[in-house]
């Protein structure tokens, strides 16, 4: 029963994102690319952990899980410094150095770990997300976003993807109400990466928080495949111990 809640409520944000809001682009997700994977474990570590946190992974698992060395782990992942400033051990939690207070206070609300973030929210919406981050001066941070409307988190990426403006046009529905309907991005201070890399870096960085979001897949489907091959030799030895069976009965 329980089991069924925690789906049920893990559905829900799908289906209203499904019957409303923001159209949302579709995510190239591959869980069987590692190297993808890997560096969009590596963005996440340097362009996210500052403020979020990863609270159910351990660095050492990504490791494991990814065929990294711990040194590699190390060097790759690890950046932060608990409060002693000791630098963090490969076998820790991903937790943020940032407390809870002081984020209230910088961007006046709680900042959400990102450990199951790709299931609740779904994959499309973590891809559209992080690309449509727009500048709009009525905001604190100077920035507003497609897929979260008055998001608080800051455009972390806009040094790679550079400062997009949003297009809007004016239309009149069937009742005569106007209402602002967005058109297009248009791209005032271009940024390190080209279109099309950024769009690949946040690919990699969304392929990681959905591989995050639930580890066991990697193992699940290559399970799968073994289990397949196996009902399939059982298969074929069945049907000749049921010829042999039968042999002098035909
Ligand atoms: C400077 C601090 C900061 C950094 C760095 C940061 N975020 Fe955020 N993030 C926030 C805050 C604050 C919120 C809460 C926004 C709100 O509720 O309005 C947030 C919210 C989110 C959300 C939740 C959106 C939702 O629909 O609930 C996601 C997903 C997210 N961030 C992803 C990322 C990723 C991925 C990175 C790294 C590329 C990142 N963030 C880096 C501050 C940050």
């Amino acid at each position: 029963m329980r089991n069924l809640l925690i789906a049920f409520f893990l559905f829900v944000p799908s289906l209203v994102m499904a019957a409303g809001g923001a159209h949302l682009d579709h995510a190239p997700i591959d869980l069987t690319d590692t190297d993808s994977l890997k560096r969009g474990a590596k963005s996440f570590a340097s362009y996210c952990l500052s403020c979020h946190s990863a609270e159910y992974m351990r660095y050492n698992r990504i490791g494991s899980d990814l065929g990294m060395t711990d040194v590699e782990v190390a060097q790759d992942l690890v950046s932060t410094r608990d409060a002693k400033g000791e630098k963090t051990k490969i076998g820790e939690l991903m937790k943020v150095a940032m407390t809870e207070d002081y984020a209230k206070q910088a961007f006046g609300t709680k900042i959400p770990g990102l450990s199951v973030i790709a299931r609740a929210k779904g994959a499309d919406y973590l891809y559209t997300y992080l690309r449509t981050f727009y500048l709009d001066d009525s905001r604190p941070t100077g920035m507003n976003n497609i897929a979260f409307a008055d998001v608080g988190m800051p455009h972390v990426l806009w040094e790679l993807q550079g400062l997009q403006k949003a297009n809007y046009k004016t239309e009149t529905d069937a009742d005569g109400n106007e209402k602002q309907v967005f058109v297009n991005m248009e791209m005032v201070k271009p940024g390190k990466l080209s279109k099309e890399e950024y769009d690949a870096f946040v690919a990699d960085l969304v392929n990681f928080m959905v591989y995050m979001g639930e580890p066991v897949q990697l193992e699940r489907k290559s399970l799968g495949i073994k289990v397949l091959i196996f009902l399939f030799i059982l298969a074929i030895l069945a049907y000749l111990l049921k010829k042999e069976y039968w042999k002098d009965i035909h």
